[in-house]
């Protein structure tokens, strides 16, 4: 039998019901709760306020899974235009971006890891021009050599390009190991997508233990480890490798979701630890925000009471 967890994950791929959820009025106060806004002024605002607050962000224009040429160039423009928004407001790598590579053509057939390489490497570029960086995020586990193959291209000119890895899967720590090299930035987290066992640990305790290997590996080595996690546990022993490593607090960071565990991300930017907001804005909000749902049976029944009540 499917778990609630799959069929939500299913879900974010069927057009049908993501009429049902962008129709309604009542779903849009559950979707803002962890959506910037549908515009690039709607992400500057929050921009604004978490830097001021002290807070790093991660921007990410919400696409994904494009189907042809034209969509993935879009992607392209829409990145260009965050970038030149956030050139004036001259805050460097406080403010990144991210991005999906599928949102860039790389699932289109014949040299979509090419496409994607080619659109993304302006953004890139343009990151760089105004001191700031970009990561790419990972998605189904089918991607992830087509995403390496595309990092290790764009670290070739920008070594401060970074990738997420996936605790959840069964390769991710010969990943971690490969990638923990000087000027790497790398965010570690659980793994959002439905995965069988071939490729991915399928209890919570097992992806845990994975994940506090893999920071054991990223905290040794020279690069950036970025803690993907809202869990207060593997952050807590994030900060034991840190300090055991000798780490400085500059020298890796926590980041977590927009609209999640936001007291949390003030608690830890008190007491000095680096924190990054992952701030994701744009009208495809729908993929993103089932994702979201499928991690907690709260947000789910939350999100179906203010179906219901509507
Ligand atoms: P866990 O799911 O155990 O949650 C720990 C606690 O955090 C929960 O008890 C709850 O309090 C809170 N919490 C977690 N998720 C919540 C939610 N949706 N709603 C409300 N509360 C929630 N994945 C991926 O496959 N590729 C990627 O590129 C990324 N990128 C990424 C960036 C950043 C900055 C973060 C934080 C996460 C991702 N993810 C991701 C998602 C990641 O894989 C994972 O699904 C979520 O972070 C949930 O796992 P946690 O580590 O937070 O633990």
């Amino acid at each position: 039998m499917l778990s609630q967890k799959a069929l939500l994950l299913g879900a974010a791929r069927r057009p049908g019901l993501r009429r049902l959820v962008t129709g309604n009025r009542a779903t849009r106060a559950v979707v803002d709760r962890f959506v910037a806004g549908e515009t690039l002024d709607d992400a500057l605002s929050a921009v604004r306020r978490l830097t001021g607050q002290g807070i790093g962000v991660t921007l990410d224009h919400l696409g994904e899974g494009v189907t042809d040429r034209s969509e993935a160039v879009r992607a392209r423009d829409a990145y260009l235009a965050l970038l030149d928004g956030l050139a004036p407001l001259g805050l460097g790598r406080a403010a990144e971006v991210s991005v999906k590579l599928s949102a860039f053509g790389q699932a289109l057939p014949g040299g979509g890891t090419d496409l994607a390489l080619e659109l993304v490497r302006p953004v890139v570029e343009a990151a760089s021009a105004i001191g700031t960086t970009v990561t790419l995020d990972m998605e189904e586990s089918a991607t992830v050599d087509s995403t390496l193959t595309v990092l290790a291209e764009l670290r070739r000119d920008h070594p401060g390009t970074g990738a997420v890895l996936q605790a959840a899967l069964h390769r991710t720590e010969d990943d971690a190991r490969a990638l923990a090299v000087p000027g790497s930035r790398v965010r570690l987290v659980k793994g959002a997508y439905d995965e069988p066992p071939s490729v991915a640990h399928q209890g919570r305790d097992d992806v845990d233990a994975a994940y506090a290997r893999c920071l054991g590996v990223l905290m040794s080595g020279p690069g950036y480890p970025m803690v993907g996690s809202h869990d207060p546990r593997l952050i807590s022993i994030a900060q034991r490798l840190a300090a055991r490593a000798g780490r400085t607090p500059d020298s890796w960071e926590v980041q977590m979701l927009y609209g999640i565990r936001t007291a949390e991300q003030h608690r830890l930017a008190a007491a000095g630890v680096c924190v990054r907001a992952y701030v994701p804005y744009g009208r495809d909000w729908y993929a993103y925000f089932m994702r979201r749902l499928a991690e907690r049976p709260a947000n789910l029944r939350f999100f179906l009471r203010s179906l219901l009540t509507s």
